[in-house]
């Protein structure tokens, strides 16, 4: 267990290229070990959580390489094709890593094999009925602790059949375990969102030859073509740039440039978030990388004011609240955060875990059933705060340390290495 100690900054300067996203890059991973060929994948992200998937994929038969030599990482991997896969014959060790144990249970409900899926203390807490319960209407054979509730996952796939799937809750990696199933199943697989989620699962099919398509909150699948190896260049992590946009937003003397962002509009939230609130924020350069859209955005000192955040908006920015009541503790006025209630099942339970470690470092910060409420003002002092072993809590608790009064103290720090393995040292270049 480390903990790290942030101090106020004077400053905060410099040109950052946080880490390759890690949602474009698990699905990198896990749909290129689908195909029958070879891709290399620039800018994969190095931390726990894909890791974890690529553990998952040795285990299975797949082969792989990384290589870390030049500017940013480079994973080498050889499709196994469809049907490819060996039955494990270990647990398959998901981690941290609810992306990992979500997704690959729908690719491993179609393998006609058996295979078990269990992870960390956190994992082990977090709900998977949401994709139990889709996988077994097409046919899998699915059982975990309390009837498929909670991991472990035992799985018995094949003979999947599609479904038409309403998701009760809005999840791109339930929409995404339910899609990769389809592609094993007889017949058409159409999932219906609720509100539309993060879609790099379908923009990647699509790129490598499925045949998949939205018809409004719909996404269809038709299964049979073969999918084609996919080489690209992953996107920066916006959720990972997410703390520097805040960091230098609340700071009162600091210039950022973030270079080679990701920009897919279903998780630019915390950019329309931070410009309703006042940042100063400006987005240069757009460009197409891998199927993806991508920017370099400058972000300066700004005056922040308190909003309300809610609605379809809160969803594309679910990831970022930590670091969002960070913005707004150090607005003027009152943000009040609503239709969050997915933050209870996150890594920790970011609404409890939020709001309990900014009201020690002196925010006026009180939970709500769905969200939060924060009266701004800028009150930040020091104190012992800790991460609960949640990466983006830690980042958020290192930005709001650096424009604070008081020295932070962090303990479980090194959880940010689940997303973002250089988070620390590029808080001192930053702060240099
Ligand atoms: C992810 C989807 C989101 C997000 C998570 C990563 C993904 O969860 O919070 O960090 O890679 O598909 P949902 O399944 O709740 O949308």
């Amino acid at each position: 267990m480390s903990e790290r100690i942030i101090k106020p900054a004077r400053r905060l300067r410099g040109t950052i290229a946080v880490p390759g996203d890690k949602s474009i890059s698990h699905r990198a991973a896990m749909l290129n070990a689908l195909t029958d060929g070879e891709a290399t994948i620039h800018n994969f992200l190095l931390g726990e959580d894909c890791l974890s998937t690529l553990g998952v994929l040795r285990e299975l038969g797949v082969e792989w390489r990384l290589d870390e030599s030049g500017d940013t990482p480079v994973l080498w991997i050889r499709g196994v094709g469809l049907r490819g896969f060996v039955e494990p014959s270990a647990v398959l060790d998901c981690g941290n890593s609810g992306t990992t144990m979500r997704l690959m249970s729908g690719i491993l409900a179609g393998q006609a094999f058996f295979s078990t899926l269990s992870g960390d203390a956190s994992l082990c807490t977090r709900p998977m009925a949401r994709v139990a319960a889709p996988l077994r209407e097409m046919g899998a054979q699915i059982d975990g602790r309390e009837d498929g509730r909670f991991a472990p996952l035992a799985i018995r796939g094949g003979g999947l059949h599609g479904i038409r799937y309403r998701m009760p809750v809005a999840s791109a990696q339930v929409k995404s375990s339910i899609l990769l199933a389809g592609l094993f199943a007889q017949g058409e697989t159409i999932v219906e969102e609720p509100e539309a989620t993060r879609d790099h699962t379908e923009r990647m099919l699509d790129t490598m030859g499925a045949r998949i398509g939205r018809e409004g909150p719909a996404v269809r699948l038709t299964p049979g073509a073969p999918l084609a190896p996919l080489s690209m260049r992953v996107p920066n992590d916006i959720s990972a740039a997410a703390f520097w946009m805040v960091a230098a937003s609340v700071h009162p003397d600091a210039e950022i440039h973030l270079t080679g962002v990701g920009m897919n509009p279903t998780r630019t939230g915390v950019i329309d978030v931070l410009r309703a609130m006042g940042a100063d924020l400006s987005i240069d350069e757009e460009r197409q990388a891998g199927g993806e859209p991508v920017a370099d955005i400058v972000v300066r000192s700004a005056r922040l004011r308190g909003t309300g955040i809610g609605g379809e908006q809160v969803l594309s920015a679910m990831d970022e609240v930590p670091v969002l009541a960070v913005a707004a503790a150090f607005a003027d006025g009152t943000t009040v955060v609503r239709d969050a209630a997915e933050l209870r099942v996150k890594e920790s339970d970011r609404i409890a875990t939020t709001v309990s470690q900014l009201a020690v470092l002196g925010v006026n910060i009180a939970e709500r059933e769905d969200g939060m409420t924060i009266d701004g003002g800028g009150h930040v002092h020091g104190g012992d705060v800790r991460s609960f072993g949640d990466h983006r809590l830690a980042m958020a608790l290192a930005a709001a340390a650096l424009a604070g009064s008081g020295d932070v103290r962090i303990a479980d720090a090194e959880a940010v290495a689940v997303s973002y393995p250089a988070f620390w040292q590029h808080l001192e270049e930053l702060s240099q």
